[in-house]
């Protein structure tokens, strides 16, 4: 590690949010980023990213090492505003339906992927303070996390949401596939071998079935105040 990124690493704060698929670990991300004007990683697009720029290029996402030599060479740039940039090309539509998501959870089962992501996610890590959004934020990317918090709800819940979520976006979805799409997902994202969706040891646990947006951030934003 260079001076810099030691410097970061010790005196800046983080705070990660893990969690499965639909559960609102974006939305509230971006809230808490926005309150605090913190830097924001979505560590979930860099995998969808990797997927898109693998089936863009005809590379199948079973064969390790030309997907681990794409995650490596990925040009990607986070706009301000939210657009994502995949060499030049406006993507964020792109990497939000469906099957990016799925594309996202194969490519992230394999582990010199996920070792390709790393470097480039830790050096999300700058001043003033980092909200990092993903599976394994408070395991392996940042394990010394001021505030790790790993958030929860039931699979039926979570399709509820993204439903609502993909509709409000335009995109033709059925609730009986999204469901099916959530749990072959948590499947595959709890079970793989390579840094799976867990909750680390020091992470706080908040069962979002019953609560609403606000009510997330502001537990949250309480715990953090408390830290
Ligand atoms: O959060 P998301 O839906 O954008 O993530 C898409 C997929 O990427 C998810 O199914 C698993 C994978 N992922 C991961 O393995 N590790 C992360 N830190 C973030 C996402």
């Amino acid at each position: 590690m260079n001076d810099l990124l030691m410097d970061n690493a010790e005196t800046t704060p983080v705070i990660t949010i893990d969690g499965p698929g639909g559960v609102g670990k974006g939305t509230i991300s971006a809230l808490l980023a926005a309150e605090l004007d913190w830097h924001y990683l979505d560590s979930g697009a860099l995998y969808r990213l990797t997927g898109l720029a693998c089936v863009q290029k005809g590379i199948a996402l079973d064969s390790n090492n030309e997907v681990a030599q794409i995650a490596e060479n990925l040009a990607v740039q986070f706009l301000p505003r939210g657009d994502i940039l995949l060499e030049g090309q406006e993507v964020e539509a792109l990497i939000r339906t469906e099957a990016a998501g799925n594309n996202a959870s194969k490519v992230a089962a394999i582990p010199q992927v996920r070792d390709a992501l790393y470097k480039r996610q830790q050096a999300f890590l700058q001043k003033p303070g980092l909200i990092a959004d993903g599976r394994d934020m408070g395991t392996s990317i940042f394990p010394d996390a001021s505030l790790k918090i790993f958030l929860t709800a039931s699979a039926d819940e979570r399709a509820k949401r993204r439903y609502k979520q993909l509709i409000e976006k335009g995109n033709n979805v059925k609730l009986a596939d999204l469901i099916v799409d959530i749990q072959e997902r948590d499947e595959r994202d709890m079970n793989r071998a390579a840094s799976p969706l867990k909750a680390a040891e020091d992470a706080i646990i908040i069962d979002t079935s019953d609560l609403s947006i606000a009510e997330v951030f502001q537990e949250v934003m309480r715990l953090y105040k408390k830290n």
